[in-house]
C-alpha cells in the first residue's frame, strides 16, 4: 500500500476546478494536472482531492467496487437546489427504483418514436440560416437541443411555453454551472444554494409549468385519453414491478427537470465541438458530406431508419466526444478506505475522474490529440486491442452510465446530418478557439462560424 504523490498548488497551475477561484485561469492546462500520474492528490483546506487517471482504477470506482463510491458532494451542492432528488443525484435503493422506472422510456424502440421530432427541429434550424452569415454555433445548438428535449419530454403540450422554459433553464444552468470551492465540502443547503431573485424566479417558473403539464396529463389519462409518444407519458405510466407504485408528482418533477438539463446541454456542446473539428479537417468533412448526401437524397434530415446507414457520422461523433467530452470531469466520494492498485485512497476522499484526461492518454490512444474518426470504425480495424474499455467514457460507466446515451447519439447524428446536408461551416480566421471548463467543457465565448450553402 502506498501513498499517492501529492501535487502542490503551483503544480496545479490553473487546473479547471481551481482556476477561477485562484485567478489562475490564463495558465489553465487541464492535462498538466489530470495527467500527473495514474493517481495523485491535492489538499484543499484539509480535504484530500484525488485525481484518478487510469482505466482500470476508473473501472473499480464505477463498476467493481461501486458501493464504496457514491456520488460526491459536488452533485448535491451544485445541482440539488434545482434538480431535487432526480436520478443524476439520488443514491441507493431510491436511485435504483427511479432508474428502473425510467429505463424503458430509453429503449431503442421507444426512441424510434422520437426521431421525427428531432429531425423536424433540426431541419427547421438548418432552413433558417443565411448564406455567408456568421452564426454562433454554441447558442444555436443549445436552442435546437433544448427544443428537442422539451418536445420529446412533453410532446405538443410544451409548444407555447418553450421560450419561457428555455430561459428559465438557461438561468439555472448559468447559476449552478460554475464550480465553487464550496463544491468540495459537506455544507448545509442554505450555504451552497445560489442566492438571488433570478435563481428563485427561474425555479418557480419551471416548477409551475411542469406541475401544470403533469396535472393536465394525469387528467387526460384519467379521462381515458390515448397515451402520447413522449417521455412524460412513459414516466407517468411507469409502475414499479415490486410495489406496483408509480412516481409521485414531486419525483416526476425532479426527474423531468433532470432529464431536461442532462438531456440538452451536453448534446449541444458535443455538436458544437463537432462542427469546429469538421472545419479543421476538410477530408473528414468531405467524407461525412458524401455519406449524408448518398443516404438522405432529397430529405432535409435523417430518419431513424437512415441512422444505421450513417456509420461515419457515428464515428465522427465518437471521436469528437473523445477529444472534447462535454462531461469532462465527474466525481465520487470514497465512503471507506480502498486500494487502487498500490495506492491508498482514504475514507472521505473526494475523487475526480476525467474522461478528458483518459481520452488523451498516449498509451491508450495513438496520436491522442489528432482528430481521427477512423479509430471508431465498427470493424475494429483501428482499435487498439489492448485499450481497456474504461479508457473511453464520455457517458460515464457502470450502472450509473448515462441513461440518455442512445438518445444523445441519435440526436447528434440527426442534427449533424441536417446541417451537413445543406451547409458547410467555416472557422473565422483569427478567432482563437479555447476551452472553458465549467461543469461542462464549452468553447470560451461561444463558437462563431461562417455558414456557407453547399
Ligand atoms: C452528448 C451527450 C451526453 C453526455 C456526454 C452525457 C454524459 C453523462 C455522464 C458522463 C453521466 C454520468 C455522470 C456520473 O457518473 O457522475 C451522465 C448521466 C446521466 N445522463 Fe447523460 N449525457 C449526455 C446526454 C444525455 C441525454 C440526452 C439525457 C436524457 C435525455 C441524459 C440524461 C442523463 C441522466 C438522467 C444521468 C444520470 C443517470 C444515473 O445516474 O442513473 N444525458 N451523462
Amino acid at each position: 500500500m502506498q501513498e499517492a504523490p501529492r501535487i502542490t498548488f503551483p503544480a496545479i497551475e490553473g487546473a479547471p476546478l481551481f482556476a477561477r477561484w485562484l485567478g489562475l485561469a490564463p495558465r489553465f492546462d487541464i492535462m498538466a494536472t489530470l495527467a500527473k500520474g495514474p493517481v495523485c492528490y491535492t489538499r484543499l483546506l484539509g480535504k484530500r482531492i484525488y485525481f484518478v487517471n487510469d482505466a482500470e482504477y476508473v473501472k473499480r470506482i464505477l463498476l467493481d467496487n461501486l458501493a464504496n463510491y457514491p456520488k460526491s458532494v459536488t452533485y448535491r451542492n451544485n445541482l440539488r437546489p434545482f434538480l431535487g432528488d432526480g436520478m443524476l443525484i439520488s443514491e441507493g435503493e431510491f436511485w435504483k427504483r427511479q432508474r428502473r422506472l425510467a429505463q424503458p422510456a430509453f429503449h431503442l424502440r421507444r426512441l424510434k418514436a422520437l426521431a421525427a421530432t428531432m429531425a423536424g427541429a433540426a431541419a427547421r434550424m438548418a432552413a433558417g440560416w443565411e448564406h455567408g452569415k456568421v452564426v454562433d454555433v454554441m447558442p444555436t445548438m443549445n436552442a435546437v437541443t433544448m427544443e428537442i428535449v422539451a418536445k420529446t419530454l412533453f410532446g405538443a403540450d410544451v409548444s407555447r411555453d418553450i421560450g419561457t422554459v428555455g430561459e428559465a433553464m438557461n438561468v439555472l444552468g448559468e447559476e449552478t454551472g460554475r464550480i465553487r470551492p464550496t463544491a468540495f465540502f459537506e455544507l448545509p443547503e442554505f450555504v451552497t444554494r445560489p442566492r438571488g431573485r433570478r435563481f428563485a424566479e427561474a425555479v418557480a417558473t419551471l416548477d409551475a409549468i411542469i406541475n401544470r403539464m403533469v396535472a393536465q396529463r394525469r387528467a387526460e389519462i384519467g379521462r381515458g385519453a390515448a397515451p402520447q409518444d413522449d417521455l412524460l407519458s412513459m414516466l407517468l405510466e411507469a409502475r414499479d414491478e415490486e410495489s406496483g407504485q408509480g412516481m409521485t408528482d414531486r419525483q416526476l418533477r425532479d426527474e423531468l427537470v433532470t432529464l431536461f438539463l442532462a438531456g440538452h446541454e451536453t448534446t449541444s456542446i458535443s455538436l458544437t465541438w463537432t462542427f469546429h473539428l469538421l472545419a479543421q479537417h476538410p477530408a473528414a468533412a468531405a467524407r461525412l458530406q458524401a455519406e449524408v448526401d448518398s443516404v438522405l437524397g432529397g430529405k432535409a434530415a435523417p430518419s431513424f431508419d437512415d441512422l444505421e446507414r450513417l456509420p461515419y457520422a457515428r464515428m465522427v461523433a465518437e471521436e469528437a466526444m473523445r477529444l472534447y467530452p462535454p462531461a469532462y470531469v465527474f466525481s465520487r466520494r470514497a465512503a471507506g478506505e480502498d486500494l487502487l492498485g498500490p495506492w491508498r485512497i482514504p475514507a472521505g476522499a473526494h475523487i475526480i475522474i476525467s474522461p478528458y484526461a483518459l481520452h488523451r492518454r498516449p498509451d491508450y490512444w495513438s496520436e491522442p490529440d489528432s482528430f481521427k474518426p477512423e479509430r471508431f470504425a465498427a470493424d475494429g480495424s483501428n482499435v487498439s486491442a489492448d485499450r481497456p474499455k474504461h479508457a473511453y467514457i464520455p457517458f460515464g460507466g457502470g450502472p450509473r452510465i448515462c441513461i440518455g446515451n442512445s438518445f444523445a447519439m441519435m440526436e447528434h447524428a440527426i442534427v449533424m446530418g441536417a446541417v451537413v446536408r445543406r451547409w458547410r461551416l467555416e472557422s473565422i480566421p483569427g478567432h482563437e478557439v479555447r476551452t472553458e471548463p465549467r461543469i461542462t467543457l464549452r468553447p470560451r465565448g461561444g463558437l462563431p462560424m461562417r455558414v456557407l450553402r453547399r
